[in-house]
């Protein structure tokens, strides 16, 4: 099982939790490149967890681990079930979102409308809180709608803490629960570093992790100066060869980078496996659609995955072709030691 490196906050870098990106196969990929990230699940809403195919969502190999379960709702009995799924299935922490802007989740009562009302989100940290053993986190927003002073920010952060949340991660934004779309949300809503910045100082008890529009590594390494950790979303699966430079960049880790060819040959074994116990080829090309980004032939390789890895029958050979579209790509340059 990977673990934090020993000194550094167990949150120092994180992969965002993504609908639609962060399953356990993209896990695996960051994994092999990172192996002191901290990683999290796609969202997965509680009732789903509870009355749904829960091995589904749970399901992950130890490999993957540190791997935090992000669940979303806002029933505080039915999230202290839900968590208590997560932990025996080894997740090493259960995440509350308290972030995402859609107008599905609205509807739902949970996700960044939940920040209108501290007090029931600190009944579901609490609830959580008092029947696991792993840590009850927090994602949230800087504010939404206008509810988006700094001193409600603090007054919902000190009650979510007191609580039991003892590390909240933060979009650097506040959203628009009406007008605009959960991705106009992620873009159009100005980027307000310093307000998470103000939380850290203010909390200095508490784990504050920063999130987004972070795109490279070395903004990264910035931003962990002044706060205890960073939260990368985007940039990890549309340039994901960022992540093999996180042991090193964000953690003084000595070890030799991966290159993309040895990254793409540790995924083909576990492609491989994965194939023989029945998964979709498809679901497996999905995260590798990136992994040669700028680089020659990064185009063709992608097109390769698209047209040849889809069918229900495609088998990993449809994968290792995809390489000679990529033959020129570079090598990383050795590291410094
Ligand atoms: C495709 C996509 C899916 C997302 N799904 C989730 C989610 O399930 N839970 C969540 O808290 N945030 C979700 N987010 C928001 C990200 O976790 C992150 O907060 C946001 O993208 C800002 O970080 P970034 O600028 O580094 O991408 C999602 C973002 C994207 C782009």
């Amino acid at each position: 099982m990977s673990t934090a490196k020993p000194g550094f906050s167990p949150w120092r870098f994180c992969v965002a939790p993504m609908m639609q990106y962060t399953d356990r196969h993209f896990r695996y990929l960051a994994r092999i490149m990172s192996v002191h990230a901290r990683l999290y699940t796609e969202m997965v809403a509680c009732g789903a967890l509870l009355h749904g195919d829960s091995d589904r969502f749970l399901k992950h190999a130890d490999f993957e681990l540190p791997v935090a379960l992000q669940i979303g709702g806002s029933d505080p009995h039915e999230l202290a079930r839900a968590a208590i799924l997560g932990q025996q299935a080894g997740f090493c922490e259960i995440n509350l979102n308290v972030g995402c802007p859609s107008a599905r989740v609205n509807a739902g009562q949970f996700g960044a409308s939940l920040m209108a009302n501290p007090n029931l989100v600190a009944d579901c940290v609490s609830a959580m809180h008092a029947v696991v053993d792993v840590p009850v986190t927090v994602k949230t927003r800087i504010g939404i709608d206008n509810h988006d002073s700094y001193t409600e920010l603090a007054t919902f952060v000190e009650t979510i803490a007191a609580a039991g949340a003892s590390v909240i991660i933060v979009h650097a934004r506040k959203a628009w629960l009406e007008g605009l779309s959960p991705r106009e949300n992620r873009e159009i809503p100005p980027l307000r570093y310093d307000i998470v910045r103000q939380l850290k100082w203010d909390f200095p008890h508490l784990t504050i992790v920063i999130n987004g529009g972070i795109e490279s590594i070395e903004q990264a390494s910035q931003h962990v100066d002044t706060v205890d950790g960073v939260m990368l979303g985007r940039a990890s699966y549309l340039t994901p060869y960022v992540l093999s430079t996180v042991d090193r960049d964000i953690f003084g880790s000595t070890k030799q980078r991966l290159n993309r060819f040895e990254i793409f040959q540790r995924y083909m074994e576990y492609a491989q496996r994965e194939i023989e116990s029945g998964t979709y080829l498809r679901h497996l090309a999905k995260p590798l659609h990136y992994l040669f980004h700028g680089q020659p032939g990064a185009r063709q390789w992608r097109r390769h995955l698209s047209e040849h890895c889809t069918a229900s029958s495609a088998g990993i050979e449809a994968l290792a072709t995809a390489l000679r579209w990529v033959e020129r790509a570079v090598t990383p340059e050795p590291m410094a030691i």
